[in-house]
C-alpha cells in the first residue's frame, strides 16, 4: 500500500498557487478568513483515490471530492470518452435539438432506475435537479386543477442543495438560517434518523413511529402539499444520519393514500453508495420523482437528471395554446460531454462487479471502525454501504455534542492534511465516503489517520 510520499514537484509549488488563489478566488462553504491559518491546498493531479498537490504531497480522497467520485481521479475510461466526444460535439442547444449521448443516457437511466420512471429531464447540478422536481410537482398539480397545492414536506435534518428552492426544503441550520427570510416555508416532518431514537428503540421502530407523525402531518396538510422530499436511507449533509428502509416503504404508501408526490433525492446516495444501485431499491419502492447527480458522471463533469413517471409527463402534454408546458431551462441542459461521460460511468457498472466489490470494501471498513465504538468521545459509529460515520461528542453517556465553536471536526481535517488523507468532517461527524477504487490497505490508512486525528481533536 502506498503511504504519502513525494512525487516530483510541479513548477509552481503550493505556496505560490495558494497565494494567487487567495488574491481572487472565493471558495464555496468557506469562511475565507480561515485561510489565514488553514492551508489552501492546490491540487495538480489525481490518480485513483489519491490527489497530488503542487509540492508533490499525496492525499487519499476520503470524501470522494464532495461525494462525486466513484472510479478514481483522472479515470482513463472516463477521460477517453470525454476526449472522444469533445472532438465531435461539445454542446448544442437542447430545445428543438437533441443528440445521441442524451438519448442513450435517458434510455439507460430509465432501464436501471426503479420501474415506472420513464421520463428524463436533464439539468446541470444537484440543486438544479431539486428545483426541477419541486417545480414539476407543483406544476403537475396546477395542470390537474389543484393550484391550492403549493407546499412541500421535508424531513428535519434534510439537505437538498443551496439554491433558494432547494434550500427551502433543507433543514441544516448552518446553510439555512441566514437566508431564511428569502425561503419558502416547508412543513417539517420528524426525521426517522436512528441516532435520534429513544433508548432501546430499533431503527425499524423509529421508522414506524416517524411514519405515524408523517401521517398526522398529511392528514392536516395533504390538501395544500405537492410532495414529500427525502434523501433515501442517509441524510448526508445533515451529519450522515441513517434510517431504516421501512420508512421509505411507508412513505410510498402514505403518498399514494394522501395524493401527494414522493420525491427521492438520490443525488448523494445513488449509484451504489448505499450497497444497491439506488437506495430506494432497499425498500422496493419507486418514487414519483428521482433526482440524480454527483456520481452520475463518476465525478468528472456536472450533470443531473430528474426522472419521473408517464403520468406526470402526461399532465403537461397538450396543445401549445393550453399553456401547460413545463418551464425550466439551463443553457447547458443535456450537455453532450457530460452525457457521454455518464454513459461511460454506467458502462463501468455493467462491465465490473462494482456492487460486489463495494460489499467487501464496506465490510472491511466496518471491521476497522469497530474499536472506535468504545472510544470515550464517540457516541455512534454507523454505516450504510460505502458511507460510514463516527459521531464525536463531549460526553458519551448523555451524548452531549461538542460546542460547534470548538471546531473539533476541523482538527481532524487538519490532522488528515498533515498525514495524507482528505477527511472533511461535517461538524463533529467524521465520515468515510471513499471512491469505489479504494483498496483495503488504503481504507486502513484512512482509518488510522482518522483515529489519530480524533485523539488529537478530543485532547
Ligand atoms: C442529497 C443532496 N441533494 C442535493 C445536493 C446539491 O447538489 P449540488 O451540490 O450539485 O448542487 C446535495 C449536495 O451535496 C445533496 O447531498
Amino acid at each position: 500500500m502506498s503511504l504519502p510520499s513525494s512525487d516530483a514537484p510541479a513548477l509552481a509549488g503550493n505556496a505560490a498557487l495558494a497565494a494567487r488563489d487567495l488574491r481572487h478566488v472565493w471558495h464555496p462553504c468557506t469562511q475565507m478568513h480561515d485561510h489565514e491559518s488553514i492551508p489552501m491546498v492546490p491540487i495538480v493531479r489525481g490518480e485513483g483515490a489519491w490527489l497530488i498537490d503542487a509540492d508533490g504531497r499525496r492525499y487519499l480522497d476520503g470524501v470522494s471530492s464532495w461525494w462525486t467520485n466513484l472510479f478514481g481521479h483522472a479515470n482513463p475510461r472516463l477521460a477517453a470518452a470525454l476526449a472522444d466526444q469533445a472532438q465531435r460535439l461539445e454542446h448544442v442547444i437542447f430545445a428543438g435539438f437533441t443528440h445521441e449521448p442524451a438519448i442513450e443516457l435517458a434510455e439507460e437511466l430509465v432501464r436501471i432506475t426503479p420501474p415506472g420512471l420513464d421520463r428524463v429531464f436533464f439539468a446541470d447540478n444537484g440543486s438544479a435537479a431539486v428545483e426541477v422536481a419541486l417545480k414539476m410537482s407543483f406544476h403537475y398539480w396546477l395542470n390537474r386543477g389543484h393550484g391550492e397545492k403549493t407546499r412541500f414536506i421535508a424531513l428535519t435534518g434534510s439537505y437538498h442543495g443551496e439554491t433558494l428552492g432547494a434550500l427551502s426544503v433543507s433543514d441544516v441550520a448552518l446553510y439555512r438560517k441566514t437566508y431564511a427570510p428569502l425561503l419558502l416555508t416547508p412543513i417539517l416532518a420528524p426525521s426517522p434518523d436512528a441516532y435520534e431514537g429513544e433508548p432501546g428503540e430499533t431503527p425499524a421502530q423509529v421508522a414506524a413511529r416517524r411514519l405515524v407523525a408523517l401521517r398526522a402531518l398529511l392528514e392536516r396538510h395533504a390538501h395544500e402539499t405537492c410532495a414529500v422530499i427525502v434523501e433515501p436511507l442517509v441524510q448526508c449533509a445533515g451529519g450522515m444520519r441513517m434510517y431504516h428502509p421501512d420508512y421509505l416503504a411507508g412513505l410510498r404508501r402514505l403518498c399514494d393514500e394522501f395524493e401527494v408526490h414522493f420525491i427521492a433525492d438520490e443525488i448523494a446516495v445513488g449509484f451504489g453508495r448505499t450497497g444497491t444501485l439506488f437506495a430506494c431499491e432497499q425498500a422496493a419502492v419507486a418514487p414519483d420523482f428521482m433526482c440524480l447527480s454527483k456520481g452520475l458522471t463518476g465525478g468528472t463533469l456536472p450533470l443531473s437528471a430528474v426522472l419521473t413517471t408517464e403520468a406526470v409527463y402526461a399532465a403537461f402534454y397538450a396543445e401549445y395554446s393550453a399553456g401547460k408546458a413545463f418551464l425550466h431551462s439551463h443553457s447547458y441542459t443535456g450537455n453532450p460531454l457530460a452525457c457521454r461521460v455518464a454513459l461511460e460511468t454506467l458502462a463501468i457498472f455493467r462491465d465490473e462487479p462494482v456492487l460486489e466489490r463495494n460489499r467487501a470494501l464496506a465490510g472491511h471498513l466496518a471491521q476497522r471502525l469497530v474499536p472506535l465504538r468504545d472510544h470515550r468521545h464517540v457516541a455512534d459509529v454507523r454505516q450504510t454501504g460505502m458511507i460510514a460515520a463516527v459521531e464525536l461528542v463531549a460526553d458519551k453517556c448523555s451524548r452531549t455534542p461538542w460546542p460547534a465553536a470548538e471546531r473539533r471536526g476541523m482538527r481532524v481535517y487538519l490532522h488528515g492534511l498533515q498525514h495524507g488523507a482528505l477527511l472533511r468532517p461535517l461538524g463533529n461527524v467524521v465520515y468515510f465516503m471513499p471512491p469505489y477504487v479504494v483498496t483495503t490497505g488504503e481504507i486502513d490508512h484512512l482509518v488510522d489517520v482518522a483515529v489519530a486525528g480524533i485523539e488529537r481533536a478530543v485532547a
